[in-house]
């Protein structure tokens, strides 16, 4: 690895009585914290470009980083965690409300006060020989009415960089909030308390227990054991969905697993859609699409708003509006490359932490998907020697990139702006080798959210546990919904009756049918944007469809094929209903209905018997 040409200097703890703020709240819950966990130091991020630097170097010397070769990839890190440590855990996110029918059957749950007992003695002293870094962010644009304030703890300076990167944070954020400004609280311990003298590790956690908490009623956050992705960055799953989700419920908008992209059409119309599908399930890629040749010769243009997150609220015309709370993405590096995502290759080309992918001998990274051929030898994500015959992956598969939004080529010019941007339509999808259609239209607002409901998806490496099962996963909020899932669909069902007819069309997609050799038949990434054509054109009640017992469906030639070879035989075969298959799939829908009952809105109930009716027909 390359030496660091320059000495480090140290960060310098700050005492409380120097802290930058004057706010009441935020003084007296960093001391009660500092009580509880007894870090060594004090350290308030201001989150200028300099204090980045430094705590990389920093993280370098601890041997958490190594510097990638500047030439190949400047200003980057890669960062190896511990093996055990490496996704979200589900089996440990917990939401305790204060009444279990109020986390609902989709959620670990706790009473609040038997959950604070436990954390309390998990916290106690787990700081120690460790600096506390006051980490305050702001998700969404600076000030603005939809945006909101938290304020992390964390013991893991790799959760400080990263937050940099992540949100819009520091001192501009303290300022914001004032003296009296409100934050959410969110503390975060790796659970590796260093006794004196006692070397660190460069990754450190905790094996035996981890704890992904939220609070609901007092809006909450504690995270214990993990410093990965949405366990340890706890703006985005935890604040942006588990929490923003029980606001959005009370406030009356909605906290999405959504990514955000623009449309242009080639009259220069632009149009804002938003789509969500499961962990690892193509935002990153539908968000950075680059259309086909002969569509961007027709003037239709993807721009890039956010890959993860979408807060939603009605604006005063009666619209949606969407806002990115993110300023930078946490995305999966397998399977990207400068054919399935160029916009993304050039975001990552320069000021990255990479963690988990494999090292090259010259100081790079790579990962599986990235070349078509791999180098001759690699150093893996474990650390270990690694050829391309040696049977193990180089990379691990659910290993991330951090990058700022503003290094992606395809931001779009309304990203940061605070009123957010209108939404035509929006588009739900999972990973389905067989059943569900490439693309389907719901009639209503009731009909689409029916379809989003039961959306089901094979599972993935973003979380720890089985990849390839097919569950049920509502809206893709089954790990983020930080309320009773039957209530949640309540909600949407009332925010598109507030809405009415200024709502957005709705989609179900699945880019991911397979044949009978288990190969994809849909050729995805770029050619996702005929089925996006269609969807505008509708939108626009250009194009037409026919009616299936699901809802509208294209024809073969209502999607332009210009540039393709894709022969309608195979098209028919994606996008056929078959009606045996909806039988087995609507048993699936009727467990979740069962295991949902406790409040399930009738219309959902009534769209079931609907769709029963017809398909045993
Ligand atoms: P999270 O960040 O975990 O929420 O996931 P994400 O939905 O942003 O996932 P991402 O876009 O990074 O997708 C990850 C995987 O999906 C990669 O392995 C991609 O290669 C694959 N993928 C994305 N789009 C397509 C597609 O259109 N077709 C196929 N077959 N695979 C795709
Ligand atoms: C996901 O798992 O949906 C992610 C990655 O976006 S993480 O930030 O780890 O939750
Ligand atoms: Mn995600």
């Amino acid at each position: 690895m390359h030496a660091q040409a320059h000495p480090i200097p140290q960060t310098k703890p700050v005492q409380m009585n120097g802290a930058p703020t004057s706010n009441r709240k935020l003084l007296n819950w960093v001391a009660e914290i500092a009580a509880l966990t007894k870090p060594d130091r004090i350290y308030w991020c201001d989150g200028s470009d300099a204090e980045y630097q430094r705590l990389c170097a920093e993280l370098v010397v601890a041997g958490t980083f190594k510097k990638l070769n500047e030439k190949r990839r400047p200003n980057s890190y890669l960062a190896l965690s511990d093996p055990t440590d490496v996704a979200r855990v589900e089996d440990r996110t917990f939401i305790c409300s204060a009444k279990k029918e109020d986390a609902g059957p989709t959620n670990n749950w706790m009473a609040p006060a038997e959950m604070k007992a436990t954390l309390n003695k998990l916290f106690d002293g787990c700081m120690r020989g460790r600096t506390m870094y006051v980490v305050p962010f702001s998700m969404g644009p600076l000030g603005s009415h939809i945006a909101h304030i938290g304020v992390e703890l964390s013991d893991s300076p790799y959760v400080a960089v990263n937050m940099k990167l992540m949100t819009r944070m520091g001192s501009k954020v303290l300022d914001v909030l004032g003296p009296d400004g409100s934050f959410v609280p969110a503390l975060h311990s790796v659970g590796a308390p260093l006794s004196a003298g006692q070397k660190d590790v460069s990754w450190p956690c905790n094996d035996d227990h981890k704890y992904i908490v939220h609070f609901p009623e007092t809006r909450e956050i504690w995270s214990y054991g993990s410093g990965y992705g949405g366990n340890a960055l706890l703006g985005k799953k935890c604040f942006a969905l588990r929490i923003a989700s029980v606001m959005g419920k009370a406030e009356g908008w909605l906290a999405e697993h959504m990514l955000i992209l623009g449309v242009k059409t080639p009259e220069g119309k632009k149009h804002y859609v938003t789509a969500a599908f499961p962990s690892a399930c193509g935002k990153t890629n539908f968000a950075m699409l680059i259309p086909p040749e002969s569509f961007k010769q027709q003037g239709w243009e993807v721009t890039t708003v956010g890959d993860d997150i979408a807060w939603i609220k009605p604006g005063a015309d009666g619209k949606l509006y969407a806002i990115n709370p993110e300023a930078g993405f946490f995305g999966v590096a397998p399977g990207t490359s400068y054919e399935t995502n160029p916009n993304c290759m050039e975001s990552v080309k320069a000021n990255t932490i990479f963690t988990n992918v494999a090292l090259t001998p010259d100081g790079d990274v790579w990962w599986e998907g990235m070349t078509k051929v791999p180098p001759a030898h690699l150093t893996d994500w474990q650390g270990k020697d690694w050829t391309p015959d040696c049977g193990r992956l180089a990379a691990h598969a659910n290993s991330r990139f951090t990058v700022a939004a503003t290094s992606c080529p395809s931001l779009d010019p309304q990203w940061d702006n605070p009123a957010g941007v209108p939404i035509s339509a929006m588009i739900f999808g999972g990973r389905r080798s067989t059943t569900v259609p490439l693309v389907t239209e719901a009639n209503t607002w009731n009909e689409g959210v029916y379809m989003a409901a039961t959306l089901g998806s094979e599972t993935t490496a973003a979380i720890t546990g089985q990849v390839g099962v097919v569950r049920r996963d509502p809206f893709a909020m089954i790990a983020f919904c930080g309320y009773n899932m039957s209530d949640y669909f309540a909600h949407w069902i009332n925010v598109g009756a507030n809405v009415g007819r200024a709502s957005p069309k709705l989609y179900c997609v699945n880019w991911f049918r397979k044949n009978d050799q288990g190969k994809f038949v849909w050729p995805g990434f770029g050619d996702n944007m005929r089925v996006l054509k269609w969807i505008i054109e509708r939108v626009e009640g250009k194009a037409s469809a026919q009616q299936t017992a699901l809802g509208h469906i294209p024809d073969y030639s209502d999607l332009d094929w210009s540039g393709a070879s894709f022969s309608e035989q195979t098209f028919k075969a994606i996008t056929a209903v078959d009606h045996s298959q909806w039988q087995q799939e609507l048993a699936l829908h009727d467990e979740l209905l069962t295991k949902l009952d406790y409040h399930m809105p009738a219309a959902l109930q009534t769209r079931y018997g609907a769709l029963k009716e017809t398909l045993t027909a």
